[in-house]
C-alpha cells in the first residue's frame, strides 16, 4: 500500500483539532463535537481502536501489527493520525453518501479528530483503569469455531520467482449427511503469497480424478477450469469472512468435495501454503434462492479488455435489464492493479437513478464484498449500469509494468478483468430460472458482439449475417438475435461462455 506521503504535517492536525474546536455548536459549518483538552488513550482511543482497527490488528490475523493496548499505540500515534485523517485506514472503499452498507468500515470526523488531537497532545496513555475491556474476538476465526474444519494434507510450495501460479485443491469433505452452509471462512498461511481463493462444490467427482493423474498435491488451475462446478465465491487479500443472509445458504450433499482454486503471487522467497477452511451450517434449509448477476459477465472475458499503454481512463461498460423482481443483497468489485473507478447504478422503470456502488480510488489489494444494509430493490425492468475505469499509464503507481505495455483481459494479476458482481434474491423462487435464462443470453449477445468484430473471421461473419440478418439490414437485431442463440448454443460453440456461474 503507498501510504504516508507525509504532507500531513503536525500543524495540519493541530489546524483541524482547532477548526473542530472552533465550529463547536455552530451548527451550520459543521457537526463535529468539541475535542476534549486532555485526549487520552484509555478514555477516548482505546474504543476507537477497539471497534474499528483490533479486528484485523491482532495476532494471526491480516495486519502486520498489534493495536491491543496503550503501548501499541503509543508508537504508532503519528501513523495511526495520519493514515485515518486521509481515511486509508480502516480499509474502506466505496465512497459514502450513496447507499449505506452494513460492513461498513468507517470512522467519523469525531473519532478521527480525537486520534489527531491524542497524538498531537502526546500521546498521554491516561487512566488504565477506565481503558474498556478488549472485545472478546473469535481465537483462529473471524466468524468463530466453525462446525467443520478442512486442511490442505501437506504444504503447497510456492517459489521464490515466477509467474503466477493458479493451483487447486481438492479437500473431501465426507459428510456424514446432506448439509446447508452459510459461511465459509479461508485461512490462509502464507499470506504474502495467496492473492485469492476461489471455491467450488463437486459433486461429479472428477476434481478428484483431476487430482489423482501426478503424484502432486491437487491439479494445475490454468490447464483445467472448474467451470463444471458450483461456485460458492471466494476470499481475497484484505477480505473478511461472510455470513450468508439468515434465509439463505448453500446445498453441500454428501458425496460433495470440496475444491480451491488458490491463485499464488510469487514474493521473492519460496513460501508454503496450508489453507485452512472453516465451514458453518445452517441449521435448517433455506427458504429463499438466490443468484450472482455479474456485470460484464465472466469478468469481462467477453469484453474484447485492450487497454493501450499510456490509457489513462479506458473504459468497460455493460447494462443488464432485471427480467424480473429482485433484491440485492451486496455487490463486490473486481479488477486488477490497472482498476481505477468503479460505478453501478440501478435505474427502475419510470424511476429515479440510485447508485449502488461508487469507488473513486480502486486499490487492488482490498476486494471488499459491500453488504447493503437494507435490501435493495430491483423489480422487473430495472437497468443496471456498470462503468469500470483503467489506468495504463506510467503515472499509476500500482502499474505493474514499467514502461506500460498493452495489457488485455486474463487471469494473471498483470492482466486486467471487470467486474461488478451483485448477490441477488429473487422475489419468488421459482423466477431463479429467468434470471438465469437471461443472464445466459446476456452473455451469448456479447459473444455474438465480439464475433461480429473480429475481422479475421470475415467469412464467418459473412455467413452469420446471411443466414439471420433476415432484413439485411447489416445488423443483427433484437428480433433476429433468439434464432441465432439458438444456433449457437447446438453448435458447441459456446463452450466455456455461459456457464460458470455468472
Ligand atoms: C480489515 C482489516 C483492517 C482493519 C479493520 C484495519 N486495518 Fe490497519 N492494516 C491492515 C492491513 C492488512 C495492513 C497492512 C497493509 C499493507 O501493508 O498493505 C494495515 C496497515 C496499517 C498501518 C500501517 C500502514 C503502513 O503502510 O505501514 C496502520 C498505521 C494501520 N493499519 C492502522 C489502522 C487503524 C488505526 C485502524 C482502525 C482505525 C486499522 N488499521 C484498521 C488491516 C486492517
Amino acid at each position: 500500500m503507498n501510504l504516508i506521503n507525509s504532507s500531513l504535517t503536525h500543524a495540519a492536525l493541530l489546524t483541524a483539532g482547532t477548526f473542530a474546536l472552533l465550529t463547536t455548536g455552530t451548527a451550520v459549518a459543521g457537526n463535529l463535537k468539541p475535542l476534549p483538552d486532555n485526549v487520552t488513550f484509555s478514555e477516548h482511543v482505546a474504543p476507537i481502536l477497539f471497534n474499528n482497527c483490533t479486528r484485523c490488528h491482532r495476532p494471526g490475523e491480516a495486519a502486520p501489527f498489534a493495536l491491543m493496548n496503550f503501548d501499541d499505540a503509543k508508537k504508532r500515534s503519528r501513523q495511526i493520525a495520519e493514515i485515518t485523517h486521509k481515511r486509508i485506514m480502516p480499509p474502506w472503499h466505496a465512497e459514502a453518501g450513496h447507499v449505506e452498507y452494513a460492513n461498513e468500515r468507517r470512522l467519523t470526523e469525531d473519532q478521527i479528530a480525537l486520534l489527531g488531537a491524542w497524538h498531537q497532545q502526546g500521546a498521554k496513555p491516561g487512566d488504565p483503569a477506565k481503558t474498556p475491556a478488549l472485545p472478546k474476538f473469535p481465537e483462529g476465526w473471524q466468524l468463530g469455531k466453525p462446525d467443520l474444519v478442512l486442511k490442505m494434507p501437506e504444504p503447497f510450495e510456492v517459489y521464490a520467482e515466477g509467474k503466477d501460479i493458479y493451483w487447486n485443491f481438492v479437500l473431501p469433505l465426507n459428510l456424514p449427511e446432506d448439509k446447508w452452509v452459510r459461511a465459509i471462512e479461508f485461512r490462509p498461511s502464507a499470506r504474502s503469497v495467496v492473492h485469492h481463493a476461489l471455491y467450488y462444490l463437486d459433486t461429479s467427482g472428477d476434481a478428484r480424478k483431476f487430482d489423482a493423474r501426478d503424484p502432486k498435491q491437487g491439479y494445475n488451475g490454468m490447464s483445467r477450469s472448474n467451470r463444471q462446478f458450483e461456485s460458492l465465491g471466494g476470499w481475497a487479500v484484505g477480505g473478511e469472512a461472510l455470513l450468508l443472509p439468515q434465509e439463505l445458504a448453500w446445498h453441500f450433499p454428501t458425496n460433495a468435495d470440496f475444491v480451491i482454486q488458490t491463485h499464488f503471487h510469487p514474493s521473492g522467497k519460496v513460501e508454503y501454503e496450508t489453507s485452512t477452511v472453516g465451514i458453518y451450517f445452517a441449521d435448517k434449509a433455506p427458504t429463499r434462492k438466490f443468484a450472482m448477476l455479474q456485470l460484464p459477465p465472466l469478468f469481462g472475458r467477453l469484453n474484447g479488455i485492450s487497454i493501450p499503454a499510456g490509457a489513462t481512463n479506458y473504459t468497460v461498460k455493460d447494462s443488464f435489464v432485471t427480467p424480473v423482481d429482485l433484491e440485492a443483497f451486496s455487490v463486490s468489485p473486481h479488477a486488477h492493479y490497472l482498476g481505477k473507478t468503479f460505478l453501478l447504478t440501478a435505474t427502475p422503470p419510470g424511476g429515479k437513478t440510485q447508485t449502488l456502488l461508487k469507488i473513486a480510488n480502486w486499490d487492488f489489494n482490498w476486494q471488499e464484498d459491500c453488504e447493503f444494509k437494507n435490501r435493495i430493490p430491483l423489480p422487473k425492468g430495472t437497468r443496471l449500469d456498470a462503468v469500470i475505469t483503467y489506468d495504463n499509464s506510467a503515472e499509476n503507481p500500482n502499474n505493474p509494468t514499467s514502461p506500460p505495455k498493452k495489457v488485455k483481459w486474463g487471469p494473471m494479476s498483470t492482466d486486467e478483468m471487470a467486474a461488478l458482481t451483485l448477490s441477488v434474491i429473487p422475489a419468488r423462487n421459482e423466477d431463479i430460472a429467468a434470471l438465469k435464462k437471461a443472464k445466459r443470453e446476456r452473455s451469448i449477445d456479447l459473444f455474438i458482439d465480439r464475433a461480429l468484430e473480429d475481422t479475421r473471421n470475415t467469412e464467418r461473419i459473412q455467413l452469420m449475417k446471411a443466414t439471420f440478418d433476415k432484413n439485411s439490414d447489416g445488423k443483427l437485431d433484437d428480433e433476429e438475435r433468439p434464432a441465432l442463440r439458438a444456433f449457437l448454443e447446438t453448435s458447441g460453440m459456446l463452450k466455456g461462455v455461459t456457464d460458470g456461474g455468472f
